[in-house]
């Protein structure tokens, strides 16, 4: 496979939430992701973006259309299949960092890696060390989340999405919940780490800093993805 070929590409998709008034989010939608990329996804409020990361990380499936991984169809795939796919590919970062309360942050950073049999758990933990120690954790290993701030909470929540080193971070407004240094912190370290683990990048947010520090953005308008030229994003 050549290294432009797509990592992700989603073709005519189309999405509704069936009810007494059928809700379409996606119609036909379209877009191809490269490998690498980092990719912002706006909108306002209800359009349909947690939507669509939902069907990038196969916790949904597309009611028509394809979603491709490395040219492989990922609807075709069994329930299985799709589990192995999202805990071996994708890593999940949502706007509450969903950290277990009773557990430290190694242990939360590591639990992914319980659901993989196959994962040497030696390996996983000095990969897990040198990630906390990247984001500045690595004094607060034995931590209860409790005891932390709002914006390391959310560090420790990016560790554990990368812990299996997934191809892909899926990131439904990161930095929603957090006070504004916080939050610039969190969106420059994405980046950071997008470049360090070459690890492909889409980030749904309503934050225009936020999503300024991505390779390009998308907004999702009537259900389609429509490009935002560079210099009306920085207005
Ligand atoms: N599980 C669901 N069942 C029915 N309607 C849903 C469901 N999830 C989302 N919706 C509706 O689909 C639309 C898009 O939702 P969502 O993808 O969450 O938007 P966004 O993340 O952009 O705010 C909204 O109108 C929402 O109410
Ligand atoms: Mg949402």
């Amino acid at each position: 496979m050549s290294v432009a070929a797509p990592l992700l590409e989603l073709r005519a998709v189309s999405k509704s939430y069936p009810g007494p008034v059928p809700v379409p989010v996606l119609r036909e939608a379209s877009l191809t992701v490269t490998r690498g990329e980092s990719v912002a996804i706006i909108g306002p409020s209800g359009c349909g973006k947690s939507t669509v990361l939902n069907l990038l990380g196969t916790l949904d499936l597309p009611d028509s259309g394809s979603l491709t991984f490395e040219g492989r169809d990922l609807t075709k795939l069994s329930a299985k299949e799709l589990a192995a796919f999202r805990n071996r590919q994708v890593g999940f970062i949502f706007q509450n960092h969903h950290l277990l309360p009773q557990c430290s942050v190694l242990e939360n950073v590591l639990l992914p890696v319980l659901a993989d049999a196959k994962r040497s758990s030696v390996e996983a933990e000095a990969r897990a060390r040198k990630l906390l120690d990247r984001v500045g954790l690595g004094a607060r290993l034995d931590h209860l989340p409790g005891k932390l701030s709002g914006g390391e909470r959310q560090r420790v929540a990016v560790v554990r999405a990368l812990i299996n080193q997934p191809a892909l971070l899926l990131a439904d407004e990161p930095t929603g919940a957090l006070d504004r240094a916080s939050a610039t912190g969190i969106g420059q370290l994405l980046v950071e780490l997008n470049r360090e683990e070459g690890v492909t990048l889409i980030v749904v947010t309503h934050s225009p800093e936020l999503a300024a520090l991505m390779g390009r953005t998308v907004e999702l308008r009537d259900g389609q993805f429509v490009p935002v030229a560079a210099d009306v994003r920085r207005l």
